[in-house]
């Protein structure tokens, strides 16, 4: 870090190009410190966190227990929380978690494990936590402190009113995080309400911490715990008083500190074009003028007088800035033919294109592109929209029992010889429904009949855009039928299906997400596949004049000077993308906030004032 950026970041903050790399790091150094203990016959304290953050961080630890014998006989750990109620066995519960996740897979003694006990009665709450600090004391306390962050900027469930000095104890979660946490537990009613945590100051009496966070949705959180002021609304930025505690990021959880986001303010840049664009949009917004409103001034006042140098006077940079700007603004996102094609984001040619639009999960199609998609229909192009994952884990039991019920209805109805089947396959899929309760893992059939209501709403939604059967395929990756939320393992046959699938298809354009999600998440593990089968496919001819747009779904929006393509949209066509979007009954009603946002920030600059915009960035390989 330079002493510039240290200016800003309390907390000293490694960013590391991904989340595997950062990793690799934090598990070489626990390594090192069971080495050294085991060598003075002593044990070594770890207190460790759940959630999708450690998930490669343990895989890191499990391939040194197995590949370089690193054993666990000495390593005694803490859990930072659990939630209240939960029985050890929940497939949500963190005891569970560590488990799978780390304890069953290396030699770490039962005994030397502890996880806040949260099927404790609350009579016996506050002694249970008082119990626990005093078992962390009689280990000789934490050596090391693993964390992730949660978006309130909680560490362990500190959430915001956590006192600095605060116990183990008990807590309510906040609506963010049950939010957050809605999708695990298949649906907000079920999460819990209440949690045992080790407090702010179990915390931080560690002798070091470690925080991991990953992608850009984690970015604005982590830039205010370690660059804002110390405050119990944000619990992590009390590790600001820690003399040894560290941040572990990758490039989109670090993307928010002000060293990559205004770099000029930090000290002397290497001004390309993407950060002169960022900084002019920068300074309109924080000044509230548009771009062609800018003055010289208003540049030598925020730190960016040597732009002005190589690039001014203000009203050229404004100029220049206002005109790249408004070549991203596109209505034909698949070029437009007979025309000048050198200001406009797309190639003319060739004219039609065969435009691929990948989506992790049904609905991120429609969601981020729906106009998009439309407009690229309308004028001529050829749409494939690939389903990379049948979306079955987001598919509620209800939508499974409606099913099963219709389905013996009918044939119930028909009384004819052919449908005892059908009737035979509702009452089991009604069985299987009531066998495994609310929490229960679904098994195949399951998984696969809510694979077919997702389908259907899939080919309804995109019925709305006139897009026909034959150009809807829905690839089923394995990784995701194995697997679950935040825990996939992916393998060489998503690998290959997703090759076979561009390779069939040879596209001029694809649309892709997932470049700044969570790596763990089903748009991060669809992107980081993405690559890899664009890579393994790199020789083919159809790849020389394929361009990839990305796009963003449930990920942080682009920010203006990341905007490519600009494909703007009237009130009429939001309206009936909406109505698409809407056929995704599992999902929230999508108001066409995002959309309007990006509009309003182009307006915001001086450009033209439309009802909404959909955005893309061009990948660059
Ligand atoms: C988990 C914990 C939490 C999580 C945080 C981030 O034991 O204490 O603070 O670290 O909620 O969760 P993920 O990693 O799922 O984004």
């Amino acid at each position: 870090m330079t002493s510039e950026a240290e200016q800003f970041e309390k907390i000293p903050c490694i960013s590391y190009e991904n989340s595997s790399e950062a990793c690799r790091v934090l598990a070489v150094e626990v390594a090192s410190l069971i080495r050294q203990r085991q060598a003075s016959s002593k044990h070594a304290v770890l207190g460790l966190a759940t959630g999708s953050t450690p998930v490669p961080f343990y895989r890191e630890l499990i391939h040194l227990h197995k590949k370089e014998g690193l054993s666990f006989q000495n390593v005694i750990t803490f859990n930072l929380d659990e939630y209240f109620g939960l029985e050890p066995q929940h497939r949500e519960s963190y005891y569970r978690f560590m488990r799978e996740q780390l304890f069953d897979h290396v030699d770490l003694p039962d005994s030397q494990i502890n996880i806040p006990p949260g099927t404790v009665s609350r009579e016996q709450v506050f002694r249970a936590c008082r119990d626990y600090e005093a078992k962390i004391e009689e280990a000789g306390g934490i050596d090391l402190q693993i964390l992730g962050i949660g978006r309130t900027g909680h560490i362990g469930f500190n959430e915001p009113g956590s006192a600095q000095d605060s116990p183990t104890r008990m807590i309510t979660l906040d609506k963010v995080t049950r939010e957050d946490a809605a999708r695990d537990f298949l649906g907000i009613d079920h999460v819990p309400r209440f949690a045992l945590t080790m407090g702010v100051g179990t915390i931080m009496r560690a002798r070091r911490i470690a925080l991991m966070a990953w992608g850009e949705n984690k970015a604005d959180i982590v830039a205010k715990a370690v660059e804002g002021e110390v405050t119990d609304a944000i619990s992590a930025s009390f590790l600001q008083l820690h003399d040894n505690a560290q941040f572990l990021l990758d490039a989109g959880a670090a993307s928010s500190l002000t060293r990559n986001q205004h770099p000029w303010l930090v000290g002397s840049v290497d001004w390309t074009d993407e950060l002169i664009r960022r900084a002019v949009t920068w300074l309109s917004r924080k000044l509230n003028k548009p771009v062609l409103k800018l003055l010289d001034e208003d540049y030598n006042e925020h730190g960016m007088s040597d732009l002005l140098t190589d690039c001014g006077p203000a009203y050229q940079l404004n100029i220049r800035i206002f005109n790249e700007l408004q070549h991203t603004i596109s209505g034909w996102p698949g070029g437009k033919p007979d025309e000048d094609d050198r200001y406009r984001p797309e190639r003319a040619l060739p004219f039609h294109k065969r435009s691929l639009i990948l989506a992790p999960e049904p609905s991120d199609e429609l969601r981020a592109m729906g106009g998009t998609i439309d407009r690229l229909i309308e004028q001529g192009h050829t749409v494939d929209v690939v389903f990379l994952t049948s979306g079955n884990l987001g598919v509620g039991d209800d939508a499974a029992e409606r099913f099963a019920e219709v389905l013996k209805e009918l044939a119930n109805a028909q009384s004819a010889e052919n449908w005892e089947a059908p009737v035979r396959y509702a009452g089991q899929l009604l069985g299987d429904l009531a066998a495994k309760g609310p929490f229960g893992q679904d098994n195949t059939t399951l998984r696969s009949i809510k694979s077919l209501v997702r389908r259907s709403e899939a080919r309804h939604a995109l019925r709305n855009c006139n897009l026909g059967e034959e150009h809807i395929h829905f690839l089923e990756l394995p990784f995701y039928e194995s697997g679950r939320y935040r825990r996939f393992k992916p393998g060489d046959n998503d690998v290959s299906a997703l090759c076979d699938i561009l390779t069939k298809l040879e596209p001029h354009q694809v649309y892709m997400t997932g470049s700044a999600s969570d790596p763990s998440s089903v748009a991060g593990v669809c992107y980081r596949l993405f690559q890899t089968a664009m890579a393994q496919t790199a020789k083919e001819a159809w790849q020389d004049e394929c361009w990839t747009w990305l796009y963003r779904s449930g990920e942080k929006p682009f920010a203006s000077y990341e905007i490519d393509m600009a494909v703007p949209m009237s009130p009429g066509q939001l309206k009936s993308k909406l109505t698409a979007v809407s056929q995704y009954t599992q999902e929230e009603k999508s108001t066409g906030a995002r959309e309007k946002a990006v509009a309003k920030y182009y307006d915001q600059l001086g450009l033209a004032d439309y009802e909404a915009i959909e955005a893309f960035r061009r990948w660059a390989g």
